[in-house]
């Protein structure tokens, strides 16, 4: 229930203060080179510690446990975790009782009965996207010489991204952004006419990375205020290379062979330092919540890579599925 993909699969393990956290990896093909450091690159751009993020630091050190063996992957399910070592729990001591606003303490709750590890946001903390990240790195390998690429293109509205995060800091609030993920060069007919549209699948994976709240492909809301003479991206050869891309590059749930481009919107940290309106669990009575510990006044600034790896895992796993259906030439 809580994994995701079909012939590459992932899931993932852990809480923010528990042992570890981690991924387990399926249908990654054998003799892949990976060791500790091909994750290196990626993971550091995941980390905190920097401005406008959490003064929260993890070594990151993925333990590879299983699949992996004299250099190579080996065909079989590949496990890797980071240990939680930097860890500061007595932060949280009336988080299990006081959910904050807008985060999943609430429906966490109530789902799970008040069994949940609420420390640090347990299992929904943005630390889980470590394992995304070193999947992400696989996958990438995977999909080369396809590249992914994400950017913070904006943080409430402004293009100084740390400026604007550290403005909000200052005022004990946060701030989301915008991101933009380009792949290129793609191949033509990945994806499926319906519920496995590129689109569809790719929205799937970024709706499970915490705090993502909207998506766009191409033009994406824009197109509302557009007539079809301006959308419509006209076609200059054969290739169906066309000369604008409002699409996107998928046209039908299928890629279409030009960049495949989608937006998503990260939403401002739920756990800010001003004090806030909720209520006690227990006793119902209501309550102010001053939040302590070391939260990101913005985890945008964290958070292309993630969306790099999940794009990658989305395209890994309709290549392994082989779902371009046709290798044929038309002519
Ligand atoms: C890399 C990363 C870091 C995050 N850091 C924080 C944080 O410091 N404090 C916080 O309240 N939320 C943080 N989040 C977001 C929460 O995990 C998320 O808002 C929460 O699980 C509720 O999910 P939702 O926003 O999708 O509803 C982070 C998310 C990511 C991806």
């Amino acid at each position: 229930v809580n994994g995701f993909g079909r012939a590459f699969r992932i899931n993932i393990f852990g809480e923010s203060h528990g042992d570890c956290v981690g991924v387990v990896i399926d249908g990654c093909p054998a003799g892949i080179e990976l060791s500790e450091e091909s994750f290196a690159f990626d993971l550091k751009r995941r980390q905190g510690c920097r401005l406008g993020t959490t003064q929260r630091v993890e070594k990151d050190y993925p333990l590879l446990q299983s699949g992996v063996f004299n250099g190579k992957t080996t065909g079989t399910p590949i496990i890797i975790s980071f240990q939680n070592q930097n860890i500061r729990s007595s932060d949280y001591k009336n988080q299990g009782e006081i959910p904050r606003p807008s985060h999943a303490d609430f429906v966490a709750w109530k789902k799970f009965g008040g069994y949940h590890d609420y420390r640090g946001g347990g299992h929904f903390s943005g630390r889980l996207t470590t394992g995304l990240v070193a999947a992400g790195v696989i996958a990438k390998k995977l999909l080369s010489p396809l590249k992914c690429s994400a950017t913070l293109l904006e943080v409430h509205g402004q293009s100084d991204a740390v400026s604007a995060a550290l403005a909000a800091e200052k005022n004990k609030d946060s701030v989301g952004g915008i991101i933009e993920c380009r792949t290129t060069p793609m191949p033509i007919g990945l994806g499926e006419p319906f519920f496995d549209s590129v689109e569809s699948l790719l929205s799937h994976a970024m709706f499970s990375i915490p705090g993502i709240k909207g998506i766009e492909f191409g033009s994406g809301f824009a197109a509302a205020n557009m007539y079809g003479s301006e959308f419509n991206d006209p076609i200059i050869d054969k290739e169906g290379r066309t000369q604008s891309n409002h699409s996107g590059g998928i046209n039908g749930g299928i890629t279409n062979g030009n960049d495949l481009v989608f937006r998503v919107v990260v939403r401002p940290t739920a756990s800010i330092a001003k004090e806030q309106k909720s209520i006690n669990l227990k006793t119902g009575a209501s309550t102010t919540l001053y939040i302590q510990g070391r939260h990101d006044a913005c985890f945008a600034l964290r958070v292309p890579v993630v969306v790099e790896a999940m794009t990658a895992i989305v395209l890994s796993d309709f290549i392994i599925r082989g779902t371009k259906n046709y290798s044929g030439s038309l002519e």
